[in-house]
Formats: C-alpha cells, sequence, structure tokens
C-alpha cells in the first residue's frame, strides 16, 4: 500500500515529516519504517520531553502518539503538543477500545483515533485522510487570512481617498474665507478629542475629526464683499452670511458615507445654541446634533483666541470668560465641561500648529493625516 494512500489525496508526503512517540522502540522503528516508505521523514521520541523538543525545532506535520506513554499521559501530551503546533496532525494510538477514551482525544484536537494492533494500511489510510483534511483547513484559513488583508489595505486606500477629497474640497472653500488651513486643522484635533472623551467609539472620533474640517464648506457660497469684509457686518449681510449653514448641509447632503453625514449635520447645526438662540433651525439642548453641539465650542475657541480679518486675537483668559458665560446658553454644559478639563492638551495642539508655520511643519494635500492618538489621552469625565 505504501504511499499510495497518500497520492490519493492529492496531499504529498514528499518531505513531510512525522513524529512517532511511543514508548516501546519496536513499535517506534516499524512505524517510522511504515512512513518512511510512504515518503515522510521520521523522528522518534520515546518519552513527552523528546517529543516536545522536536516539536519546538521541527516543523512536524504528523504525530503518531501513544495514549499511554511512561512518565505522562499521552492524553496531556496531545494539548502541549497543538499548543506548540495548531496545525500538526495528530493521530492517537491506544492499546484497547475505549470509546470514551477516543471521544475524549477527538474532542480536545487529535485528527484520528488508533487501536493496537494497528496495520501498515490502517496507519497510512488515516494518516493520510487526517493530512488531506487539515490542508483543506489551513489553505482556506490562508485564503481567508489574505482576504482580510486585502479588504484592510483597500480600507485604507478608501479612507486616504476621503481625506484626500476632504483636503481638496475644504482647500477650495477656504481660499477665500479669512479662516486659516490650520483653524481647520486645529478644530478637527479639538473635536476628536472631546468625543473621546465624552466617550465616542475610537471610529466614530476619527471621523468627527475627518467632518469637522467642513463645518464652514458653505461659505464658498457667501459674496467676497461680505466673507472679507473687515469691519462688523451689518444686519443684512449677517443674514446672508447665516446661509452658509445651509448651504454647507445642501452641499454634504444625500451620501450614505458616514463621515459625510456627520459632516452634513455640522455643516448644518454648529451655529445653533444650548438655548435655542442660534440659526439655522433654532435647535436646543439635545436636539442639536451632538457632533454640532462639539464643534460650536471648538470652533468658537478657536476663532477668539486666533487673529480674524475683523479683529486681533483675544488673551485665552478672555476667550474662556466669554465662553464660561456661554455655559448653558451657547454650549452644551458638560460638553464644556469636558473642554475645560482639557485645556492642557488643548494647548498643546494649540502650540503644535500655530497660524503661522514653523519652519519645517508641513500641512496641506501632501502631508501625513494627524490623529489626535500620535498626540495625546483626552482626560474623560465618566459620563
Ligand atoms: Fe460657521
Ligand atoms: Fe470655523
Amino acid at each position: 500500500m505504501g504511499g499510495s494512500c497518500m497520492n490519493n489525496g492529492a496531499v504529498s508526503t514528499e518531505s513531510q515529516i512525522a513524529l512517532i512517540v511511543d514508548g516501546e522502540f519496536r513499535v517506534r522503528s516499524l512505524v517510522s519504517h511504515w512512513l518512511a516508505n510512504a515518503g515522510f521523514k521520521c523522528l522518534q521520541a520515546e518519552n513527552a520531553t523528546d517529543a516536545c523538543n522536536y516539536l519546538c525545532n521541527s516543523h512536524v506535520h504528523l504525530v503518531i502518539l501513544d495514549i499511554t506513554l511512561p512518565g505522562r499521559a499521552g492524553t496531556e501530551l496531545l494539548e502541549d503538543i497543538l499548543a506548540i503546533s495548531p496545525d500538526v496532525v495528530v493521530l492517537m494510538v491506544a492499546a484497547v477500545q475505549e470509546t470514551r477514551a477516543a471521544i475524549n482525544v477527538l474532542r480536545r484536537g487529535a485528527s484520528g483515533y488508533l487501536v493496537k494492533p494497528v496495520s501498515r494500511e490502517q496507519l497510512l489510510l488515516q494518516a493520510g485522510k487526517a493530512i488531506a483534511q487539515r490542508k483543506v483547513l489551513i489553505d482556506r484559513r490562508q485564503y481567508t487570512e489574505r482576504l482580510e488583508q486585502q479588504i484592510l489595505r483597500q480600507r485604507v486606500v478608501i479612507r486616504q481617498a476621503h481625506e484626500e477629497t476632504i483636503h481638496r474640497l475644504v482647500a477650495a472653500s477656504s481660499c477665500r474665507d479669512v479662516e486659516t488651513s490650520m483653524h481647520i486643522l486645529r478644530t478637527g484635533l479639538f473635536a476628536e478629542l472631546l468625543a473621546r472623551a465624552k466617550g465616542w467609539s475610537s471610529a466614530d472620533a476619527e471621523t468627527i475629526r475627518l467632518a469637522a474640517p467642513m463645518h464652514d464648506v458653505g461659505k464658498i457660497g457667501i459674496p467676497d464683499a461680505i466673507l472679507r469684509k473687515p469691519s462688523k457686518l451689518t444686519r443684512e449681510e449677517f443674514e446672508i452670511m447665516k446661509t452658509h449653514a445651509t448651504i454647507g448641509a445642501t452641499m454634504l447632503e444625500g451620501s450614505i458615507a458616514p463621515m459625510l453625514q456627520m459632516a452634513q449635520q455640522i455643516a448644518l447645526s454648529h451655529h445653533e445654541r444650548w438655548n435655542g438662540g442660534g440659526y439655522p433651525c433654532g435647535l436646543a439642548g439635545l436636539a442639536i446634533p451632538e457632533s454640532a453641539r462639539i464643534m460650536a465650542i471648538v470652533d468658537v475657541y478657536d476663532s477668539l483666541t486666533h487673529v480674524r480679518v475683523y479683529r486681533p486675537a483675544m488673551s485665552e483668559k478672555t476667550a474662556l470668560e466669554i465662553m464660561r458665560h456661554g455655559e448653558g446658553k451657547d454650549f452644551d454644559p458638560a460638553l464644556l465641561a469636558i473642554f475645560f478639563q482639557n485645556l492642557p492638551i488643548i494647548r498643546g495642539i494649540s502650540a503644535q500648529y500655530p497660524d503661522e508655520p514653523r519652519e519645517g511643519m508641513e500641512f496641506g494635500l501632501n502631508c501625513p493625516p494627524r490623529t489626535l492618538a500620535t498626540l495625546a489621552e483626552p482626560a474623560t469625565m465618566g459620563i
């Protein structure tokens, strides 16, 4: 019979290594002889220690394991073997037929159970079948792993395409605006920080970092005379300026992508106020999407503490006083508390990304995306 049963299963035993673990020299020699004739390279171990050493140092494919080893139960060794080499095929050999013992070893991961006396044909047939079945499982697992890696790579490409699209959209809308690209970058990071501190998942927190930069894309529809006016707007001009929220939301609406859906929410509602005094819909309290409540806080903080064409930058002390005054009026009190608790990190982000880029600092379409995770861990409020 020899290697024919192996060939039927289309699994070559060439270069496959078999380990025969048995306390009896005579049995080890005979089984090795059979397996060597079938094309295996054979190793022999008379006890558990030698067996484990071989498994750690050689790529063993098949183990023939006596269930009653000297010094150690073969069933215990079976678990050690599978812990060392999860893909190895183990055939257990017992002196007597015991159904309960057979079920036990098969449940623990053995691929087969043979009762002495074992014939050569019986051994080779069982070994061939078990190796073929194991190969199918390994091939399927490797195929699944390759697919998962491909999906992972494609997700990265899609995410990069998303980020680049955002950068280009924001760049197009802000080329006429007074707000700087650094304002867009900082507020995205601040928003991610607050979202994480509020208990958002990492994925959602990253989504708000990507969505936040689009909060003012609607300004693309505001005339230059109003958008770039270096003095206070008249009542009529301000009414026109306010339409940037609905223009932006219209630009972003209708997408099935969660990030663009969040961007649409933020664009529409980032000027809503906690007490209902904002625009465009006069939403109040929790009726305002949380993403927009976060954006309202970080947008105001960053705007107040940086130069605008119509005013100089305020000191942080003054800006924070104005914001404290807005608690429960302009801003969600719980989110504002989280904002104040995380001020040290917010200051760190501001210092790292000033409006005047430092030498060697890059920001633009080709720069790597900044993630909050690489900057700081937020303090959480436990809410
Ligand atoms: Fe705005
Ligand atoms: Fe802004």
